[in-house]
């Protein structure tokens, strides 16, 4: 009766929003969001970009029960959905791929050649910045590779800094736990001294050991800003990943900030698919993705 009938209405209210969230997200929403994406955090959206920008907020827009992607556009502009949205949108816009031990020459660079390079340089303290650290596996190998390092170095003591612009990446690096096939590259031994395996058989993860996160922290940090809120100097950047999203005008803007954060005689690493040619920076390249602050 009344019930029924209110369950029939609502019922077809869900189809009414179904059909209309299957909508294509159209031109002008698309430009509308594409060059807001661009502006605000550098990121290239072309047009071939239209139907994974689509598939990825039509989950945002059936969590929140809306009924279009203008509505969802309209609120996201909003000052509400500017504080409450803002990171979820963020989250679902970037590629956050990332891996333990992903490219590995650039571990293998640092303690073969720029950590005993610092040493007999006489440092005693270095500081490492994870740039774009996603969830943190790409913080956590430095931690694991510079613990190994110290280990077999004594008096040599780190900081490792993690920053990225999704909130949601962030949270899951702070929180440390992965899938136990995420740590598939990373070797045996390491995984005996940093890794805790959790004790469900259906689920299995891993956690890292509290030793990963000491004098190691996490941060908030959008690469576009116009000056970083950052006041330490670095003696090793990681950049690898992400300058790749963003138009060479930006990658150069970005690679000079990151340049003003590291120390002279510091190394700066970036992914394979980037490159820093032609670009007026202060760095000279010493293999292919490494590069030196001279
Ligand atoms: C593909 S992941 C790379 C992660 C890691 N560096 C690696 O190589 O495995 C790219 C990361 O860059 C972040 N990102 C995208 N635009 C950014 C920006 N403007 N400022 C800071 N981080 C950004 C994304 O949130 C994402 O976590």
């Amino acid at each position: 009766m009344n019930t029924g009938n209110n369950d029939i209405i609502a019922n077809k209210n869900d189809e009414t929003e179904f059909d209309a969230f299957r909508a294509e997200l159209g031109e002008d929403d698309f430009r509308k969001f594409s060059s807001y994406i661009y502006e605000q955090f550098g990121i290239k959206m072309p047009d071939i970009k239209r139907v994974m920008l689509q598939g990825r907020l039509l989950k945002r827009i059936r969590d929140l029960k809306m009924s279009s992607y203008t509505q969802y556009r309209e609120y996201l502009f909003s000052p509400e959905g500017q504080r409450k949205e803002l990171y979820n949108f963020l989250s679902v816009v970037t590629t956050n791929k990332t891996d333990f031990f992903r490219e590995p020459v650039h571990f293998e660079f640092m303690t073969e050649v720029a950590l005993p390079e610092f040493q007999q340089q006489g440092r005693r303290h270095v500081a490492l910045w994870s740039s774009a650290c996603s969830s943190g596996e790409e913080p956590y190998t430095i931690a694991m590779v510079l613990n190994e390092y110290a280990n077999a170095h004594p008096g040599l003591t780190f900081e490792i800094l993690g920053s990225d612009i999704s909130q949601n990446v962030l949270e899951k690096a702070a929180r440390g736990v992965y899938p136990e096939k995420a740590v598939a590259m990373i070797p045996l031994d390491l995984k005996r001294k940093y890794l805790l395996r959790s004790k469900n058989r259906e689920n299995p993860t891993v956690r890292v050991a509290p030793l990963l996160q000491k004098n190691f922290s996490l941060k908030y940090l959008n690469l576009m800003d116009r000056v970083y809120d950052i006041k330490e100097e670095f003696d090793i950047i990681f950049c690898r990943n992400v300058l790749i999203y963003f138009d060479r005008e930006t990658q150069e803007k970005v690679v000079q900030k990151l340049c003003d954060r590291l120390r002279t005689g510091g190394y700066l690493f970036i992914g394979h698919s980037e490159s820093l040619s032609n670009m007026d920076v202060p760095l000279t390249n010493i293999k292919p993705t490494i590069f030196k602050r001279i």
